[in-house]
């Protein structure tokens, strides 16, 4: 069997708060093989950023292994990770998180900074991605300058900017309204359509319904998968 692009074999994730375990993955075996779209669902709590923070490699999990195209990533060392991540993983997430004093263009040139691409090429890279997804006439607002789905794509531009293998998405559509939430599903469609390799999670069975895939958590494993 050639190796997924991320492997998740027996993962379990405890935090520890004091002297209290909170088990948030219990033992969870997981492929995503190139252009999968794979939507988590599950209560609150289930487990779903968890899961997604250890898929993009910003967490490591407490037992069990990670494989990257085969590569177990459990061994490297936080640099290594670091690197991998940003060259291979873009991230959306519910809040834009956005730097609030830069402009669209800058912070989606920000990922390129961190790889030390040089300043013109970043300047074209960003702009691109930023008209690609219908927000040429945005480049200089700030992220208080524009309307909360033109900030999602923006973060949207941040994370493909990078041409990464992998895009995770955390309740992408949680703070807008159903109508602005549709259009940036339509877009991860889209996306999906053209190869890109998705994992996002979400409470909203609407916003599933656009993944190719979904698993169902609870309690920290996979219950369910349709
Ligand atoms: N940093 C942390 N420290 C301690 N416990 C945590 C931490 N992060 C998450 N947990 C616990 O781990 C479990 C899983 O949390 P997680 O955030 O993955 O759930 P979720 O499915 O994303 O929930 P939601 O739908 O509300 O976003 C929960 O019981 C949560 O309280
Ligand atoms: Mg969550």
């Amino acid at each position: 069997m050639t190796a997924a692009l991320v492997e998740l074999q027996e993962v379990k994730k405890i935090y520890w708060l004091g002297e209290v375990e909170v088990p948030a993955l219990q033992g969870v075996d997981l492929r995503v093989e190139s252009s999968d779209f794979l939507a988590l669902m599950g209560p609150s709590g289930s487990g779903k950023s968890t899961l997604l923070h250890i898929l993009g490699l910003l967490d490591r999990p407490t037992a069990g292994k990670v494989l990257w195209e085969g590569l177990d990533v459990t061994r490297l060392n936080g640099g290594k990770l670091a690197e991998l991540r940003g060259r291979r993983i873009g991230f959306v997430f519910q809040m834009f998180n956005l730097v609030p004093n830069l402009t669209a263009l800058e912070n989606v040139e920000l990922p390129l900074v961190f790889l030390g691409v040089p300043a013109r090429e970043r300047r074209n890279r960003a702009e691109e991605a930023l008209r690609r997804l219908g927000l040429g006439d945005r480049l200089r607002h700030r992220p208080n300058q524009l309307s909360g789905g033109q900030q999602q794509r923006v973060a949207l531009a941040r994370a493909l900017v990078t041409d990464p293998a992998l895009l995770i998405a955390d309740e992408p559509t949680g703070n807008l309204d159903s109508t602005t939430g549709r259009e940036i599903l339509v877009l991860f469609f889209e996306l999906n359509k053209q190869g890109r390799t998705i994992v996002l999670a979400t409470h909203d069975p609407e916003a599933a319904e656009v993944a190719r895939v979904r698993l169902r958590l609870r309690d920290g494993r996979i219950t369910e998968r349709l």
